[in-house]
């Protein structure tokens, strides 16, 4: 039996598109780099359990996973091209850009979002999970990546940068800019099992207070930890003067308010019949991370 990071890691591969053209080989080679770059691999961890939870299979949920890593790996590309947060390292390596210049990562990232769309209708996600289903996950996938979404996100947080802003404007920016890759998780899981709508706003507002959780924790590791620890470069936020909750709260504030939103999501899973350990164990683990 293959642990679960091998099998999510061989899916990965797998659902990279082919070319016998060499230039397009070049772009679906930077794709691959950033997207086999390794990662915690959290969302599709978070497809996966909401779909076993809710009665489905993870085979079933496999595509959906996937097909939402991609967007998150190609949000990770472009958000640390020069023009956006200007990072040079990402999962340990050099980001995208360094290796490929900043043309190809733009490409890479373009390929990585495109080709999701096709990875969650392919012939093997409807197989598994019939139209109506796939149907849905893609409108999920549009939705929360979206203008409205992680993108809206990535906007107010661009916008942000050099400013004070209230924490409730901090609020809004991490539920889009990384709540909405949580929450489109959750309800890819609850789609592919076919989860009725109490259980899908239940997993809406897990997703949501985990993915406030996990941006705090990831703008208090940017002052607490190293460059070695996280595998991209500390002291990033300082460095574009961005609006993060620790800069308005201060680090013991922020461990305060990501105890309570992780204990408000654990709350949510009261909801579910199943066993919920493992989701209540990984929110923990989000909370408590130190990478
Ligand atoms: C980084 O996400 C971007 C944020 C939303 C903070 P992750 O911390 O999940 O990055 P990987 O996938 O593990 O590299
Ligand atoms: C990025 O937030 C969130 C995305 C949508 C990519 P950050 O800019 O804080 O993420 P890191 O710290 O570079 O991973
Ligand atoms: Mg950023
Ligand atoms: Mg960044
Ligand atoms: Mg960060």
């Amino acid at each position: 039996m293959s642990s679960w990071r091998e099998i999510i890691e061989q899916e990965l591969v797998n659902c990279l598109p082919e070319s016998d053209n060499k230039d397009v080989q070049k772009l679906i080679g930077s794709m691959k780099y950033s997207l086999t770059a390794g990662g915690k691999r959290v969302r599709p961890m978070i497809v996966v359990e909401f779909a076993k939870l809710c009665g489905g299979t993870e085979q079933a949920a496999l595509p959906f996973a996937c097909a939402l890593e991609m967007i998150h790996t190609y949000s990770l590309i472009h958000d640390d091209l020069p023009c956006m947060d200007n990072d040079d390292l990402r999962r340990g390596k050099p980001t995208n850009h360094k290796v490929y210049g900043e043309a190809t990562a733009l490409l890479a990232g373009n390929g990585l979002l495109t080709h999701s769309f096709g990875v969650a209708l392919s012939e093997k996600a409807v197989s598994l999970n019939g139209y109506e289903k796939c149907v849905k996950a893609a409108r999920v996938l549009a939705d929360y990546a979206g203008a409205d979404g992680m993108l809206g996100g990535q906007m107010i947080d661009l916008e942000s940068e050099g400013k004070t802003v209230t924490a409730d404007h901090l609020k809004v920016m991490d539920n889009k800019k990384t709540g909405a890759l949580m929450i489109a998780a959750a309800k890819l899981g609850c789609i592919s099992a076919g989860a009725d709508e109490t259980k899908i706003a239940a997993a809406e507002k897990y997703a949501e207070n985990i993915g406030l959780t996990f941006q705090i924790v990831d703008d208090m590791l940017d002052i607490t930890s190293t460059t070695e620890e996280l595998g991209k470069p500390v002291g990033s936020d300082d460095e574009n003067m961005k609006s993060t909750y620790p800069a308005l709260l201060g680090l013991d504030k922020c461990r305060e308010l990501s105890r309570e939103l992780t204990e408000e999501a654990v709350s949510s899973l009261s909801a579910f019949e199943g066993d919920t350990s493992a989701l209540k164990d990984f929110a923990y683990y989000l909370l408590n991370r130190e990478k």
